[in-house]
């Protein structure tokens, strides 16, 4: 049988295949390493990391919905120092690309975890989350608007020796906007997306199932919401895109990469079923072999029809 080539390229990062376990679904992947053997996975993104450890939110922090899940936990992490000497260590032996996701208050925070972690071994990358609160600004994401996504974007590259990869948040008006501002800050890839804001109430206390009032949908739910954004943003960009929102199997995962995505991630997945990263690389294999495709890129991309706008 003919081996397919699954080896995919975010701009100076190189992958062994285009399926990496998503942030703060996959811990720091020692959580799973009796359950999967994480060398064959294309890469692990892990917990959101900050400079200071975070306890994040009381619970309830966690409630099912319909085909996903609510979640506000607070970007709780072990933070830089810990990160450094409890983790990595373990993480380094790995045969995987091991990607940091960090995020700050403020783009000072943001400038000091990439700090810490420049001239690290053992680190691929770094993702950059800006779904979160900028204290500078009362509150805002920082995602949410593409001058303020852009500063965070230059400050992480000024004080890293590592690709950098900006994860995008899906509660924007235009999210073509932001991905447009932060490729052009100097971003090396994009990854998109990132939980959409929702809530839900217990109906016999008339209280919200979430102690934090609100919190972040993932899962198949927002499948179709993340595709759509990904072949958006993959029309106006020219740095590689990481498709992530509701992908529990190889089909889910192919419909990113046919819409242009180079690689993808997944995250809910993994609470539901902990082989699902795995079985997701077999069944892109499996659908290259049996169609005779020698290499994963002639996926990517090749969405037919229609690419006009307002189509
Ligand atoms: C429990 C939980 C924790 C998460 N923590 C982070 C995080 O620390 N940083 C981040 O960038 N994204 C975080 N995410 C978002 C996921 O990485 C992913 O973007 C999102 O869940 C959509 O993908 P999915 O539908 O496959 O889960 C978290 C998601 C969940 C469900």
């Amino acid at each position: 049988m003919s081996q397919t080539h699954l080896k995919v390229k975010i701009g100076p990062l190189e992958l062994k295949n285009p399926v990496l376990a998503a942030s703060g679904t996959f811990g720091y992947g020692q959580e799973y390493a009796d359950l999967i053997d994480l060398n064959l996975l294309g890469g692990i993104v892990i917990k959101g990391l900050s400079i200071k450890p975070m306890s994040g939110n009381p619970p309830p922090r966690i409630v099912e919905t319909p085909c996903g899940m609510l979640n506000s936990i607070g970007l709780a992490n072990v933070g830089l120092e810990a990160f450094l000497k409890e983790k990595l260590p373990w993480l380094r032996k790995l045969n995987t690309a091991v990607i940091v996701n960090i995020y700050g208050h403020s783009t000072d925070e943001y400038g000091a975890v990439s700090a810490g972690l420049r001239g690290i071994e053992g680190i691929s990358a770094i993702e950059v989350n800006i779904s979160c609160p900028n204290v500078e600004t009362g509150g805002m994401a920082f995602g949410t608007d593409p001058d303020v996504a852009a500063k965070v974007t230059e400050e992480v590259l000024k004080n890293t020796d590592k690709p950098v990869i900006v994860k995008l948040s899906p509660n924007v008006t235009d999210i073509t906007a932001v991905a447009k501002a932060v490729e052009k800050a100097g971003a090396h890839g994009l990854s998109l997306i990132n939980t959409l804001t929702g809530m839900a109430i217990d109906i016999d206390t008339r209280s919200p199932r979430l102690a934090n009032i609100s919190g972040g949908l993932s899962g198949p739910a927002i499948r179709p919401v993340a595709l759509y954004m990904v072949r958006e943003v993959v029309k106006v960009v020219r740095i590689p895109v990481i498709g992530i929102g509701g992908i529990i199997n190889y089909q889910d995962a192919l419909e990113f990469l046919i819409a242009g995505a180079r690689a993808v991630q997944v995250g809910t997945a993994n609470f539901v079923n902990p082989r699902a990263t795995l079985d997701i690389v077999e069944g892109l294999r499996k659908y290259c072999e049996d169609r005779k495709i020698a290499s994963i890129d002639e996926i990517i991309g090749s969405l037919k029809g229609n690419t006009q706008p307002g189509e």
